[in-house]
């Protein structure tokens, strides 16, 4: 892999003093430029880095985060997400367990409404935010939008087309990414595209997968072309870089962060060879 640049920072940012970070260990973030200027992969977590970005840097906020989810009960929630995240019914041994994933219901609402306030800064007037929800976290996931101070848009619902059966229940086929913008956004300009409503594609198998919740990159081609060519797209939760590789292969730029040091390796891999 080709690193132009690689550089680390000490944070002296003042969410530190607000108990905004997981991992007291990431104080110090790395910055990697890659694909030759296309895209910059930071190391840490977005909390921190977010606020180093331009007000108004970012055309997209496209993201995966942890949901907090896997289960009805705390109890459930609070296992690591290699087993709470399995694929029929396999445990997932090969796959490193992420953080972030453990809070209970008004926690998630308070974090998911802080990184979307932190998002909404750094996103231009009219930009949008999709950002992915399972059923259980769905309303959470859209009052913390609002909250945020994003206008909702609606929610494109991804078919995973085969999901486990689940015996006398119906199968919990799809996930989705509700989708908002940053203000009143012109959907009139010239060169209008059109966007599917429903997005179908089987997760990445188990054996081609790098993530534990790996999204597959057509779904992620979809919804990058929102924004046009040559604009920027955010991901603050990276994870082995996905929503980085669409964008490479869509023509459009990307900065993601990722606090799991192995999976920044993925991901900074993932999008050099893209
Ligand atoms: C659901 S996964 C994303 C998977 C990704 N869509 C893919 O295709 O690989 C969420 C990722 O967010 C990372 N994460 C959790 N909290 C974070 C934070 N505060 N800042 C940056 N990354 C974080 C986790 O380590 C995990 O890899």
């Amino acid at each position: 892999m080709s690193l132009e640049k690689s550089e680390k920072f000490i944070i002296h940012s003042p969410t530190r003093s607000q108990g905004r970070s997981f991992d007291r260990r990431d104080d110090v973030f790395e910055k990697r430029v890659l694909a030759g200027g296309q895209a910059v992969m930071y190391r840490g977590n977005c909390l921190d880095i977010i606020p180093t970005l331009p007000k108004g840097s970012i055309d997209a906020v496209i993201t995966d985060p942890p949901y907090s989810s896997g289960g009805m009960m705390r109890g459930d929630r609070t296992g690591s997400t290699r087993s709470k995240y399995q694929s029929s019914g396999k445990l997932i041994t090969e796959h490193a367990s992420f953080s972030g994933d453990n809070l209970d219901q008004r926690s998630y609402l308070e974090w998911a409404r802080m990184w979307l306030s932190l998002a909404l800064y750094v996103t231009k007037p009219g930009g949008v935010a999709i950002t992915f929800s399972d059923w259980r976290q769905l309303p959470t996931a859209t009052d913390a939008l609002q909250v945020a101070g994003w206008v909702w848009r609606g929610i494109v619902p991804w078919d995973k087309i085969n999901a486990r059966p689940m015996p006398n229940r119906f199968r919990a086929q799809c996930e989705f990414a509700p989708w908002a913008s940053n203000g009143p956004r012109d959907f009139t300009r010239e060169g209008a595209t059109y966007h599917p409503g429903v997005l179908s594609e089987c997760p990445p198998y188990n054996a081609k997968r790098q993530h534990s919740t790996q999204k597959p990159v057509g779904i992620m081609e979809t919804l990058c072309k929102i924004v046009v060519e040559g604009e920027t797209v955010l991901d603050p939760f990276s994870g082995s870089g996905t929503t980085g590789v669409a964008c490479l292969r869509t023509g459009r730029r990307f900065i993601g962060m990722e606090l799991d040091p192995g999976n920044f390796e993925i991901a900074c891999k993932r999008i050099e060879e893209k």
